[in-house]
């Protein structure tokens, strides 16, 4: 017998053969998608069934997904019913083989792949000083601060409920779950599903006890269970993870947004896009909802900002510039809705721009914290670009920068000049934070040594909890897992006053190209020992090019035609597929392989 909801899914299918295109000519033009000019013929014959309305795209293309079996039929009828209204928007606005169209199949379909970025050059209030402010440090101890990133909290898990699922992320009672478990959900976690509250409480727990000047917390609030997520789902999650940071944290935390802090996943409408569908929502309940911590003014820029802000620390020089690095994002489809060049979406550079001049201008120093690595081979290679525009002018103010979404432990390091990539030339190291998620090796967050006159990294420490103890499940047991100067220090020669530079963090990726047992010991360190990836030779040289990376269009990662999402070393499924879950992207990738 048809379970009820797979009934309702398949009566629509009359209806979509009565609407324009059928799906037989979408399948058949899905099925030659190899390349670009293939792609292109899609959106071709996708734009009238855009035209004719949203429902018989998401008609035509969650039936498809159901016959290809991409994904279970309510993955497919929820994710395609998320993503369906604003690809239906590009199609209908856009020259759907022009250059927009063209973007929509590097980011959709995997093809079309460009290194170019379309030049704009980002202007500045004033020059870069000649005698710029020389932060010394003084030698005086350092302050602690955490860093916690891509929580993914499910408040729908159910210990007890099956592990061992057919969907992305399991652990739930689904409508469908079969009546006999064979591998339940322990109270803790398990690496097939997202985060439980009681193990979100126990690394609270675990950051209070380390007593944090601050803390700093790069996004991804919400579970990856995308195609059930929804607005009040979504809205509920961050209003309740805010009680909880605030409730188990005396120190203030600087939060950022994910692009899974909004319903549907990844969609954060530009002011351009003549919509009430946006992210509003999110933006007036995390001004509300991070106040305590980042004070009025950036509570009011957070609200009108779309969702970026920038606090002082109290008691110190230094400020934290939150970025909503979604607008800069290939999933998000949002920005393929126009044929219009639009360099800055919702003006989030040159609300940098105005809070680097700002801290410049008051001798204050910043740290930018935002969720997607500016690097990473999901980033728009123009905004990208752009971004590290910014970053050199301000280089001398900016003393750190901090991200999250590839669920690993990583670094990216920015270039004075990328065709010459050195340790003089290196002026930025971003650090990027592991996740809590047990879905991504085993859960973890980083903790600073920070110099309090200069507010350098003196050490980067990862600690974690084990998932594969028995302990785990009764009591999740967090301590240190490694400290990079404790670690790799003695690799590179560090002297010991001396903080993690960029040139530090450039000479530990030469130790990475030349020292096997290093390597394989970083690749270890990704997912905290948990869930390992074998990485070969190509993969190696893939990995220490994308350290390099800090600007998207010298990420090494190949797009791989029919998928989506582009991996590492061409072979497994590796930085994308943990951050961005399951999606449309992913559904398309499915439904070209179940036709090939
Ligand atoms: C905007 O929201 C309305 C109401 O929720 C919905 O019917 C419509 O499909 C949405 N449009 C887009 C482009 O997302
Ligand atoms: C759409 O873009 C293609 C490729 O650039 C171009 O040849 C065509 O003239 C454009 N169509 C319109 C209506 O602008
Ligand atoms: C998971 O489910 C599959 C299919 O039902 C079954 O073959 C496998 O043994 C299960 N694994 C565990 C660990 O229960
Ligand atoms: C959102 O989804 C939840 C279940 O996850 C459901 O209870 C609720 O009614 C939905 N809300 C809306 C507005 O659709
Ligand atoms: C960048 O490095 C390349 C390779 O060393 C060199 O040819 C080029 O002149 C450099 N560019 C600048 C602006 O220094
Ligand atoms: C990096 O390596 C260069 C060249 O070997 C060396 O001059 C420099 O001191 C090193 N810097 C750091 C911070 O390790
Ligand atoms: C290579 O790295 C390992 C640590 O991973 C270290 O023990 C060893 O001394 C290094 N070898 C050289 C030649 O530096
Ligand atoms: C985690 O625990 C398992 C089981 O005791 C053990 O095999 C593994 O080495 C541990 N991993 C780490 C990173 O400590
Ligand atoms: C990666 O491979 C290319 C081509 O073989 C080579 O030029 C480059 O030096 C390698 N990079 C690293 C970091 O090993």
């Amino acid at each position: 017998m048809l379970l009820p909801f797979l009934a309702a899914y398949l009566l629509l299918v009359p209806s979509a053969s009565a609407t324009v295109g059928s799906t037989d000519v979408i399948r058949a033009a899905l099925q030659t998608t190899v390349d670009c000019a293939s792609c292109l013929a899609l959106w071709t014959e996708l734009k009238p069934v855009a035209e004719s309305g949203d429902d018989a795209l998401i008609i035509q293309l969650t039936n498809l997904c159901i016959e290809l079996g991409a994904a279970d039929p309510d993955v497919c009828a929820g994710v395609v019913a998320g993503a369906g209204p604003v690809l239906g928007q590009d199609f209908r606005q856009i020259n759907v083989t022009g250059p927009t169209g063209e973007k929509l199949c590097s980011a959709l379909m995997g093809v079309c792949f460009s290194n170019a970025v379309d030049p704009f050059t980002v202007q500045f209030p004033k020059p870069a000083p000649a005698n710029p402010t020389v932060f010394k440090s003084r030698g005086r101890a350092p302050f602690r601060v955490v860093h916690i990133s891509d929580v993914h909290i499910d408040r729908g898990y159910t210990p007890g409920s099956s592990a061992n699922c057919t969907k992305p992320l399991c652990c739930r009672d689904f409508a469908d779950s079969p009546s006999i478990v064979t591998d339940p959900a322990g109270p803790n976690g398990n690496a097939n599903c997202d985060t439980p509250v009681s193990l979100a409480d126990s690394m609270l727990e675990a950051i209070e006890r380390l007593n944090p000047s601050f803390s700093i917390f790069t996004g991804d609030v919400a579970e990856r269970l995308v195609w059930l997520v929804n607005q009040s789902d979504v809205s509920a999650d961050l209003e309740d993870f805010n009680s909880e940071m605030a409730a188990k944290l005396s120190a203030p935390i600087f939060p950022s947004l994910g692009n899974h802090d909004t319903a549907p996943v990844n969609l954060f409408a530009r002011t351009t896009s003549h919509t009430a569908n946006n992210s509003q929502f999110v933006f007036d309940i995390q001004s509300a909802g991070w106040e305590r911590w980042i004070k009025e003014s950036a509570a009011f820029q957070v609200e009108h900002d779309s969702g970026s802000y920038s606090a002082q620390v109290s008691g110190t020089n230094l400020r934290i510039l939150a970025v909503n690095t979604q607008y800069w994002y290939n999933q998000n489809f949002w920005l393929y809705d126009s044929d219009v060049f639009q360099p800055d979406p919702n003006g989030i550079l040159a609300f940098m721009v105005d809070q680097l001049q700002a801290a410049e201008d008051a001798g204050a120093r910043v740290w930018i914290i935002g969720h997607i690595p500016i690097g990473s081979s999901s980033m728009l290679f123009d905004q990208s670009n752009y971004y590290d525009q910014v970053l050199q002018r301000y280089k001398n103010t900016i003393a750190g920068q901090f991200f999250g979404h590839s669920h690993m432990d990583q670094f990216e390091i920015a270039y004075s000049n990328y065709s010459d990539q050195t340790a003089q030339t290196a002026v930025s190291a971003a650090l990027i934070a592991p996740a809590l998620t047990p879905n991504s090796g085993n859960p973890a967050f980083k903790v600073y040594s920070i110099d309090p006159d200069t507010y350098e990294v003196m050490d980067a420490s990862v600690f974690f909890t084990n998932a594969s103890t028995p302990q785990f499940q009764i009591n999740p047991q967090w301590g240190l897992f490694y400290s990079a100067r404790e670690t790799y220090g003695p690799l590179v020669g560090l002297s010991p006053s001396e903080p993690l530079t960029p040139a530090f963090w450039h000479n530990l990726t030469e130790v990475f190209a030349t020292n096997e047992t290093a390597f394989q010991m970083y690749n270890t360190f990704l997912t905290r020992g948990g869930a390992v990836v074998p990485c070969d030779a190509a993969c190696q040289n893939t990995t220490i090019c994308d350290l390099r990376a800090f600007r998207a269009q010298n990420n090494c990662d190949v797009p791989t035609p029919g998928f989506s999402l582009r991996r590492r070393g061409g072979g497994v499924l590796h930085e994308t597929e943990a951050c961005e879950g399951i999606g449309i992207a992913h559904i398309m990738s499915n439904m070209v392989a179940a036709l090939a």
